[in-house]
């Protein structure tokens, strides 16, 4: 815990000492996932245009090229690609002459049918994420959502919204509309609130839950459900056979108690009669 507040106070500091030459990347349309073919719009917004900002990228075939030299279009500070191409997938941020960086952008360019359109920027613990998996035609489609290779469920419209975001829900997402097909995976990530300390953050990451148990090995699932459910199952025998010796127990003197109340009844009644007699006869006299 106190080397990630003294991480975070490094990382406060930097940030503080960073501010008076920044910038921020957006990309419009907002989406981490596009389709082969797309025009895409990437903006440096920046506090000192004089600091001469570029859009750079590192992509499988190539790395810091800059925006104008052989893929892209400066206008301004921003940067127009008309024609997104598979190949240019990758990693986009600006740079300034200076070389400071902004944020970056993992940008992923399918030439399938179907994308995943989450966010950009990380997500802030405590928001809402909302994931669209669409065509090219269509984003209401009924879609199937998976998270780290496991899936989650399936959304009749294509839209799944994950309320009060966690660190736990940062992962690798991807989608699937049947018949149609899959998107490619893209990371989201999550990030702590600005305000808390960093214990939450840590916390929180460790409350993660670990893989379900689907996936222990058999014999260790058969020692968890025997330590699990032996117990109930020996005190459930002890009280099966305790009950069944108490109506034992209780069976003869029930059966008596069924059987003697008539005798008990006549004998009381003859008992009755023979006071009664007695009384008559004492009265008698
Ligand atoms: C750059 O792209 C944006 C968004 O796609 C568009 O509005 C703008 O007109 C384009 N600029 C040029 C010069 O093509
Ligand atoms: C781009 O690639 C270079 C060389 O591999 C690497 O040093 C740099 O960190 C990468 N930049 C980003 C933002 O990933």
């Amino acid at each position: 815990m106190e080397d990630t507040s003294l991480l975070q106070l490094l990382f406060l500091t930097s940030l503080l000492s960073s501010t008076t030459n920044q910038a921020s990347l957006t990309v419009s349309p907002s989406s981490s996932q596009m389709f082969e073919g797309q025009s895409v719009s990437l903006s440096c917004e920046e506090d000192d245009s004089s600091a001469g900002w570029t859009l750079r990228r590192n992509t499988t075939r190539e790395t810091r090229t800059q925006c104008g030299d052989d893929w892209g279009r400066p206008v301004g500070s921003s940067c127009n690609i008309s024609y997104m191409a598979p190949w240019y997938s990758g990693v986009y941020w600006c740079e300034s002459r200076e070389g400071a960086t902004s944020n970056s952008i993992t940008i992923t360019v399918t030439g399938g049918p179907v994308i995943l359109q989450s966010p950009v920027l990380p997500v802030m613990e405590g928001e809402d994420l909302t994931l669209t998996c669409r065509t090219k035609t269509s984003s209401n489609l009924a879609a199937g959502f998976y998270k780290d290779g496991s899936f989650i469920r399936t959304e009749p419209a294509g839209h799944m919204t994950i309320h009060h975001v966690s660190r736990c829900d940062e992962g690798l997402y991807k989608c699937l509309i049947s018949s149609v097909g899959e998107s490619p995976p893209s990371w989201v990530s999550v990030t702590g609130k600005p305000n808390t300390t960093s214990s939450p953050i840590t916390t929180s990451q460790s409350l993660c839950l670990p893989p379900p148990p689907d996936t222990l090995a058999p014999p260790l699932r058969l020692v968890i459900h025997m330590v699990v459910f032996c117990p109930f199952c020996i005190s459930t025998l002890i009280m099966v056979s305790l009950y069944r010796r108490r109506a034992k127990g209780n069976g003869l003197p029930v059966a008596m108690v069924m059987t003697s109340p008539t005798q008990a009844e006549e004998g009381l009644d003859e008992d009755y009669d023979d006071v009664i007699t007695a009384v008559t006869r004492e009265h008698h006299f």
